[in-house]
């Protein structure tokens, strides 16, 4: 697949730095980096959970072992790199774990992501940094609102209340060591941090999260019990909030300052869908997905927030980010990857890109558009992965 020419070519030959590359979002983010020709280095713990996603995709690209708790390990894997631009995702991510582990899911939520944060101060070489953090970050109140970037950070449960912490870290670094006016002076480093939804696609393993907790049964031909299946959530195929982020770092590795600030990524209003109404669509696609709606015994559950969606006019308008995929088209490809992989062993990860991008390419969506060097020659057109012209 020669996509090199995405996002105007910026990150071919770039060396990205990621944290979090052994994880579900870290592994995909991973893999389409090394297909647009950067040179990646990934820093994590060992991958969780059997099958991994990131061991079956057989990435080019170094990765390290190591704990982000850990300063100087982590300074010395970023100092010995000299990246261009970071992406950091690496965390603790899940609220019903956060529960159980909250000293854990504090330290490393929020002391790795200042320490990350402090590597890149002491760097000579990084230009960008994209701080991942979750929609989870926003005060929530449970009202029927869709919050945008200027709304209060906060958190009911330790995992949220980490990221709304991990969003005010990333503020005061921006205020006071990156600020941006005083950027191609005393500094040359743009930081963003971005709040994406409840993202779905194939190689997520995680335990207490929908699509893993439905696919593992449906494997096994075992009845699932849904928890709170009226929640509302703002769902998306994992490729969506990943352009996001590959803008966004375009941008920010253009020397654009106005990007350096809070992004949600999310999808349109009528994606925002119910817990049941996934498990439903899902089973549209996979005849063994069989589920029991437990609200009983939702009632003893730890807390976790009846509605959450995100306003993305900010990302619509400023950065022209939309979505290319609805939430029937995610939860299809979804599906289909985890029946693949469970009945043939196959793994279509790097097929789902390709059709996410062709997808993109015939929507025109600015990150697709040939970078100027190309628009001279209008044979330089990039082919997909069945060697077909692709549209310009
Ligand atoms: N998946 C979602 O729906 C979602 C939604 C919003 C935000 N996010 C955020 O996106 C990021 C990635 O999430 P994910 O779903 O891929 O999670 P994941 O659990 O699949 O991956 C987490 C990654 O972080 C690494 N990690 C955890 N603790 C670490 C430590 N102490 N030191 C080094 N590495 C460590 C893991 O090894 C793994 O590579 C997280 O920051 C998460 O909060 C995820």
């Amino acid at each position: 697949m020669k996509i090199n020419h995405l996002f105007k070519g910026i990150y071919s030959g770039k060396k990205v730095f990621i944290t979090g590359h052994t994880g579900f979002k870290g592994s995909w983010l991973s893999l389409w980096l090394s297909l647009l020709g950067a040179d990646v280095t990934g820093f994590s713990l060992k991958p969780e959970y059997a099958p991994d996603h990131f061991s079956l995709l057989n990435i080019k690209m170094t990765s390290i072992i190591g704990d982000i708790r850990n300063k100087e390990i982590l300074f010395d894997a970023i100092h010995a790199f000299n990246p261009d631009i970071v992406f950091h995702l690496a965390a603790q991510p899940l609220v019903r774990k956060s529960y159980n582990i909250p000293h854990e899911t504090f330290e490393t939520n929020i002391m790795g992501t200042v320490y990350m944060l402090e590597a890149c101060r002491n760097s000579k070489s990084i230009k960008a940094i994209i701080n991942i953090t979750s929609d989870k970050c926003y005060e929530n109140k449970d009202l029927q609102y869709s919050f945008k970037e200027s709304d209060p950070v906060g958190g009911f449960d330790p995992y949220s209340a980490s990221k709304g912490c991990a969003e005010l870290i990333t503020s005061s670094y921006r205020n006071s060591f990156f600020n941006i006016r005083d950027y191609g002076k005393e500094h040359d480093v743009l930081l963003a941090s971005c709040r994406a939804g409840n993202v779905i696609g194939g190689g997520d393993w995680s335990e207490d999260r929908l699509i893993p907790d439905i696919v593992r049964s449906a494997s096994k031909k075992e009845i699932i019990n849904i928890r709170n299946p009226h929640a509302v959530r703002p769902w998306q195929h994992v490729l969506e909030p990943l352009s996001g982020y590959l803008l966004l770092g375009q941008k920010l590795l253009e020397g654009k300052p106005e990007f350096a600030e809070a992004w949600n990524f999310g999808p349109r209003n009528e994606d925002n869908i119910s817990v049941k109404e996934v498990a439903e669509i899902a089973k549209l696609f996979w005849d063994d997905i069989n589920y029991n709606q437990e609200t009983a015994l939702s009632n003893n559950q730890p807390h976790e927030s009846s509605y959450l969606t995100l306003d993305c006019s900010k990302a619509n308008g400023k950065l022209n980010w939309n979505e290319v995929w609805n939430i029937e088209t995610a939860i299809e490809k979804t599906i289909n990857w985890y029946k693949l992989f469970y009945s043939k062993n196959e793994i279509s990860t790097e097929n789902d890109i390709a059709d996410y991008i062709e997808e993109a390419t015939n929507k025109d969506l600015v990150w697709t558009s040939l970078p100027d060097y190309c628009s001279f020659n209008k044979t330089l057109k990039p082919i997909n992965r069945q060697g077909r012209n692709m549209p310009l």
